[in-house]
């Protein structure tokens, strides 16, 4: 039986919530990661650093005593955050990053920001002070087709915000594309990229064919797969650049299985199970932890945790567990379209 032992890895990217479903998605996360990136895009959004301190107790109140776990905050970005509010919150340690979302691209994200100029002035204090800037990187106008919103942003306002500021530490997260592959592996040094586990395993077939999957509806959206392929080479290259962030976004069953199903993936749950996978049928298992625990602490800045986690190789596909119950409601589960037998343990 194979077995591999790896550095704990960290989540760079995940929603939480808040109330009942917090209380019943933090244990999903902090099982396996050690810290993880938390975002602001609560309703209404987390707005300044007294917001994100208290954000943060609510969450610790929720982790299991026997799980060592540390969040991270974030404060989400608009035209008229105050950048010295922002420094001091970033200074007192009240939060790690701020995060860009640009109006009406994802799920809650109505408070974003509608034109990158009006906040030139706040990311040229964020690159002052080392302050990390993270990205949801898609237009949003209306002619753009949707499979070609994270190209555009990549040409319209990414590049413009990297050769603005080519020192600010910049994450363009959850990326589907292969443009943005070459973009941030040829960009500058500052300038990194995280991978969801749903956009190593899918492409756009598992949203369309055989009638529309509205669990596998995600932003950005799942693409084609030679992206997909493009992701995977980027993952298992050890290139420090890329690193995971799950992007794992509970919403309750019936808000996605209905007429305007809304966006986003749960992959909490077998998150490294299914990664073990994608990285064994690639034949690289062994890159596997540079992925999930080295690469993304390299670019925040951050220690590599010390603790360790082993996955074991089972000769039997996992069955794996189909939702989450939070009070009478659910929460489903992200499945992959191929077996895994790779078990954390
Ligand atoms: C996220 C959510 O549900 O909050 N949805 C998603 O499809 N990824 C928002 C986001 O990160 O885009
Ligand atoms: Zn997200």
């Amino acid at each position: 039986m194979e077995e591999i032992e790896i550095i704990k890895p960290d989540d760079w990217h995940v929603h939480f919530r808040d109330n009942s479903i917090l209380k019943a998605v933090v244990p999903e996360t902090t099982r396996h990661f050690a810290r993880a990136i938390v975002m602001p895009n609560l309703t209404p959004p987390i707005l300044n650093g007294k917001q994100a301190i208290e954000y943060k107790e609510r969450i610790k109140k929720v982790i299991p005593k026997t799980h060592n776990f540390m969040p991270l905050m974030t404060i989400y970005l608009t035209e008229s955050t105050d950048k010295n509010e922002l420094k001091e919150a970033y200074n007192n340690k009240a939060v790690f990053a701020a995060k860009l979302y640009p109006a009406g691209a994802t799920t809650n994200s109505d408070s974003g920001v509608k034109d990158i100029k009006n906040i030139m002035p706040t990311l040229e204090k964020m690159a002052k002070i080392g302050m990390p800037l993270l990205i949801h990187g898609e237009v949003t106008d209306n002619e753009v087709d949707i499979f070609d919103r994270e190209k555009v942003f990549i040409d319209q306002s990414l590049d413009f915000i990297c050769k603005e500021l080519p020192e600010l530490k910049i994450t363009l997260e959850h990326i589907t594309t292969k443009e943005a592959v070459s973009y941030v592996s040829e960009g500058n040094k500052n300038l990194a990229a995280s991978i969801t586990p749903h956009h190593l395993s899918l492409n756009r077939n598992a949203l369309l064919v055989g009638g529309i999957k509205p669990h596998n509806y995600c932003l950005p959206i799942l693409k084609r797969e030679d992206h997909k392929q493009a992701l995977v080479v980027a993952a298992i290259s050890g290139d420090s650049k890329f690193f995971l962030g799950t992007d794992t976004a509970p919403h309750f069953k019936e808000d996605k299985e209905s007429a305007c199903g809304c966006a986003g993936v749960f992959n909490a749950t077998n998150c490294m199970s299914i990664l073990a996978e994608i990285f064994d049928q690639n034949n690289s298992i062994e890159m596997l932890e540079s992925f999930t625990s080295i690469n993304g602490a390299k670019h925040y800045g951050c220690k590599i945790n010390h603790e360790k986690i082993k996955l074991k190789k089972s000769n039997k596909p996992l069955k794996f567990k189909k939702y989450l119950k939070v009070g009478n409601k659910e929460v489903i589960i992200f499945q992959p379209n191929f077996p895994v037998f790779w078990e954390v343990f």
